[in-house]
């Protein structure tokens, strides 16, 4: 699980291990079952499952075309008539699984591990290639699919987001924000006894939303009365990872509950309560809060600290949320590899995740923390909302005055040494005689019998840090535990220049200290403590110690950090269409939000951050902190619009975003692991998708552009060779309206390849008062864009077609972006993000002034 880790080094790192851990997992079962080839199959039936056997969908029967009624009436779909609870069904659908497997597989061994009958109506299955080609030959069977491995990919963040002001006033404040909505969260889990799922916070009555029919688990490690108003829902699916050998029940809990810390904290930063106090390490940073701090929790556990999870669990998972009524599903995690296929947009999660798009289910995913190279993403269809991660204002900086007047700025939420100049002792000149001198770390301060605590005690110990601290095998809490068994004043680390670095977060320590985090500073250290310093020219030890500091303490947060800016390792678009990385005509991500340093709560047995064990709090960092602020946002616009359609909960997220950051400037993306913030310009749609969230706009977005699950459906169909796949997945048949992606009515526009000139349109519909607008845009450079009408007048209600055509100018590759704005007299601005890549020009060398 490569969840937090922001520095580029850490990510390749865990990718590497998470490669190796795949290999040791398909083998690890050889050896067990002396069977090669066993494994789990995802298998899908041609029958319709719970949610369609009411909710039927011809997609033959639509048309679609540029201002069709097919397209209309979009806004209130929201799971129509469709049953949410149908368990007498599902049981019944588990016995006609069975009978399938005894009839197919007669007599042979397999073992069934779960039947969908939700959104899917099939089951995952441990077989061989041959009995998973029996199924595959029964003409019940539309598809059978080789399970995958997935990965898990804020104390300040409302002020930053204006929620107090804006999106809560206007819901009526922290006390009732989110109330009514569920959230689904396919995570690792939850810890129930942290304060921020209590229920008990507010007088205000709080019951359950009546929609929402999910259940807890009980066991022992999450007993009876874990859940509450709150925490209405907890479960866990482990039964894929535990066919293979790998789950450990002592360390990955076969229950909802979170051994992990991540899904604490993700559903924390979507729903955890107002007010928590903040305090880690004997520090208080602050007061926590969920975006929705009233929204509800349900958990749905299929993510492991020790392996990740995989795809036939998250599908279990995905599944049961649905059934059990959630409104909006986060989901913090992708897939270790692009899916193969014809097309992404075909894998089980996704298509599970259409599903509950069609029953109404508002779907997040995090982007990844992949990036910063172009396709990086891995969160690929346009059901999905994808969001990607940017920093906020808020940083703790510290820094260390050294006795030549220079400073050096670094990170640690630590306290000073109060102005006092300390001597500087470095931990390699320090060792005690009988350290043991072959331990070619010993400068990580790991082991306090290395050193000699006559030379440490009073001083401030200079130690030195390596990707082995992500690794785990040194860690900064050592290090201290250390520096204060040694009576040390303080601790300094530099990064060591023979060891890969990396960037630390900020962690809590418990005593002064700090962490240089470039390169070039911790040279600077050193060369200044060697300059001063005076030593015995036969044996180099120091005779004198004449480097002296002192540190500014950096657990007081500033807000001065130029933010919102794109963090380097945000997965980028375009989204790759297929494994050759053919670019898709859709946006991703679609949004960014708040996902770098982020507060929130952490599971009381959480082994993810060794910094953070045994804390009730956590700052991390990833895309997966991005999401969950996403989720509880949408809680609020759920909450303010019951019957808006998924569509359009992020076509009002996308619309309104904003693409300047706190000084009116372009928002930045850093675009390098090393030195990001010397590696950066300004952030394109693949970057930030529509921009960066405003909360308080998007609760009042003017206009919305909506998409029905028919057009989802005719647009998968209009993928070349898809409909046998498509009809496998969704037992629908395609029909002959397919469409291009280009036409889906997407908050955005984007071309993969413009050959000469292209015209699509976009339905905009009025969901504020009567309201006149005008258009404005500016085009991608070598492109001419036309967008008409150019001025419209809108009652309540009223929908507009809006005719965008585009005319390259000019031959290229290279993609170049533009925007048009929709401008409303009372005051509502409606952005969609333009991206155009393969440029093919007429042959006319007639000089077009294609710069409007
Ligand atoms: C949606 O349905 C509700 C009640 O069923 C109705 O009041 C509302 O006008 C509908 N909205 C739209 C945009 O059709
Ligand atoms: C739901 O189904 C019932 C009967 O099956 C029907 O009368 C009703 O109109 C349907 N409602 C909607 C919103 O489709
Ligand atoms: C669809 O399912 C059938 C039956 O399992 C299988 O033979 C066929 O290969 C599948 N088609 C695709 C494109 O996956
Ligand atoms: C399971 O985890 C525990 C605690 O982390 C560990 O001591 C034990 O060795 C593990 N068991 C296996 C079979 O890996
Ligand atoms: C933080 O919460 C505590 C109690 O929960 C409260 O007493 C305190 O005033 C809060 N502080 C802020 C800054 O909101
Ligand atoms: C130290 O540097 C500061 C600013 O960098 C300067 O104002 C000050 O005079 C310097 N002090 C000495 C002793 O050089
Ligand atoms: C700094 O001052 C504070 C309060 O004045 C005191 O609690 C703390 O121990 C001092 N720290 C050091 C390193 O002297
Ligand atoms: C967010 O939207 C509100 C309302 O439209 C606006 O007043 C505010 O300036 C926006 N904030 C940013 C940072 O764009
Ligand atoms: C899709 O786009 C292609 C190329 O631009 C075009 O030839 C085709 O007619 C379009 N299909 C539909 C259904 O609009
Ligand atoms: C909004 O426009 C409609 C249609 O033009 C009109 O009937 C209605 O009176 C208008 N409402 C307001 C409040 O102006
Ligand atoms: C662009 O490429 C097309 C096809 O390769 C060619 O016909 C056209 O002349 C080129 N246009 C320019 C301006 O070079
Ligand atoms: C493009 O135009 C140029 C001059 O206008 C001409 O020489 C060339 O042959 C044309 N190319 C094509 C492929 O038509």
């Amino acid at each position: 699980m490569g969840a937090a880790g922001p520095a580029g080094g850490v990510n390749k790192v865990v990718i590497v291990v998470m490669v190796c851990l795949g290999m040791f997992i398909g083998c690890s079962w050889c050896q067990d079952n002396g069977n090669a080839e066993a494994a789990v199959y995802i298998v899908t039936l041609k029958q319709a499952p719970a949610t369609r056997s009411n909710a039927e969908v011809k997609v033959k029967d639509q048309h679609f075309g540029s201002a069709s009624p097919s397209r209309m009436n979009r806004l209130n779909r929201t799971s129509s008539n469709v049953s949410r609870s149908d368990r007498g069904y599902g049981s019944y659908i588990s016995r006609v699984h069975d009978t399938l497997l005894r009839k197919a597989l007669r007599g042979e061994k397999y073992l069934k591990l779960y039947s969908y009958h939700y959104l899917i109506n099939g089951f995952a299955v441990l077989v061989t290639p041959q009995q998973a080609g029996k199924l595959s030959g029964r003409q019940e069977v539309s598809n059978v699919v080789l399970d995958f491995s997935v990965r898990t990919a804020t104390t300040h963040t409302p002020q930053f987001l204006g929620l107090p002001q804006g999106a809560w006033a206007k819901e009526g404040g922290s006390e009732t924000a989110g109330e009514g909505i569920v959230i689904g969260f396919i995570d690792t889990g939850i810890d129930p006894t942290h304060p921020s799922f209590s229920d008990t916070t507010s007088e205000n009555s709080y019951p359950v939303p009546q929609h929402f029919t999910g259940i807890c688990e009980v066991t022992p490690d999450f007993p009876s009365g874990s859940c509450n108003r709150k925490l209405v829902g907890a479960r866990h699916f482990a039964a894929s990872a535990i066919t293979r050998g790998i789950f450990n029940a002592s360390q990955d809990y076969a229950s909802p509950f979170d051994g992990d810390g991540h899904g604490t904290h993700t559903a924390s930063v979507a729903a955890g309560n107002h007010g928590v106090p903040v305090v880690v390490a004997g520090h208080h940073f602050g007061n926590a809060s969920g975006m929705a701090p009233r929204a509800h929790i349900a958990v749905y556990k299929a993510l492991y600290k020790s392996f990740g999870g995989f795809a036939a669990d998250v599908v279990a998972a995905i599944d049961q949320a649905a059934q059990d009524g959630v409104d909006i599903i986060s989901l913090s995690i992708t897939p270790n590899r692009r899916p193969p296929g014809i097309a992404t947009f075909f894998n089980p999660i996704d298509m599970a995740l259409l599903s509950a798009f069609k029953a109404g289910i508002f779907v997040i995913q995090a982007a990844g923390n992949t990036g910063p190279s172009p396709k990086s993403i891995f969160s690929f269809s346009p059901w999905i909302f994808t969001v990607g991660a940017a920093a906020h204002d808020r940083i703790y900086s510290n820094s260390i005055l050294l006795g030549n007047n220079v400073t050096i700025s670094g990170v640690g939420l630590a306290p000073g040494t109060n102005n006092t100049m300390c001597t500087l002792v470095s931990a390699l000149d320090a060792l005690s005689d009988s350290s043991a001198g072959n331990d070619m770390y010993v400068g990580e301060c790991q082991d306090s019998t290395n050193f000699n605590q006559d030379l440490v005690q009073g001083n401030l110990l200079i130690c030195s840090y390596s990707i082995r601290f992500v690794l785990g095998l040194s860690t900064i809490k050592q290090a201290m535990e250390t520096a204060k068994n040694l009576s040390a004043a303080g601790v300094v680390f530099y990064m060591d220049p023979f060891v890969i670095g990396f960037q630390l977060n900020p962690i809590p320590l418990s005593m002064p200290g700090i962490i240089i985090p470039t390169p070039e500073d911790s040279k600077v250290l050193l060369r200044y403590y060697n300059s001063s310093s005076e030593r015995d020219g036969t044996t180099k030890k120091i005779v004198k110690f004449g480097a002296v500091a002192c540190i500014s303490g950096g657990i007081k947060a500033n807000f001065s950090y130029l933010a919102p800016k794109i963090m380097f390792y945000s997965a980028r678009g375009p989204d790759p269409e297929d494994t050759f990385l053919d670019d898709a005509d859709i946006l991703k991500p679609n949004l960014v939000a708040p996902g770098n340093f982020i507060w929130a709560a952490w599971s009381s047995r959480g082994t993810d951050s060794i910094e953070f064990q045994g804390e009730n709090f956590a700052m991390m960092s990833g895309t997966s902190m991005a999401a969950p602020h996403i989720a509880g946002l949408a809680a609020l616009i759920k909450q303010k619009y019951p019957t808006f359609s998924p569509s359009a909960l992020g076509s009002a997220l996308s619309t309104t975003a904003s693409q300047l950051d706190k000084n009116q400037a372009p928002i930045m993306a850093q675009r390098a692991y090393a030195n990001p913030e010397l590696n950066q310009s300004p952030a394109t749609p693949f970057d930030m998708g529509s921009g960066f969230v405003n909360a308080t706009a998007a609760l009042d977005p003017g206009l919305i552009f909506d998409i029905s699950y028919d057009e989802y459906a005719s647009f998968l169909c209009g993928i070349n060779g898809s409909a046998p796949i498509f009809l496998n997945y969704t037992g629908q048949s395609c029909g002959v309206c397919a469409i291009n992606a280009t036409d889906l009515n997407l908050p955005s526009i984007t071309m993969s390849k413009l050959n000469q000139s292209q015209t699509v349109q976009r339905l905009a519909t009025n969901i504020g008062a009567n309201e006149t607008y005008s258009v404005g845009w500016f085009a991608p450079y070598g492109v001419t864009l036309k967008v008409s009408p150019t001025h419209f007048s809108l009652a309540s209600g009223e929908r507009q077609v809006l005719n965008v055509s585009f005319t390259a100018q000019i031959n290229s590759t290279a993609a170049s972006f533009g925007r048009i704005g929709i401008f409303g007299h009372l005051g509502h601005v409606v952005n969609i993000p333009v991206s155009v890549i393969v440029k093919i020009s007429y042959n006319t060398t007639s000089d077009t002034n294609f710069l409007q």
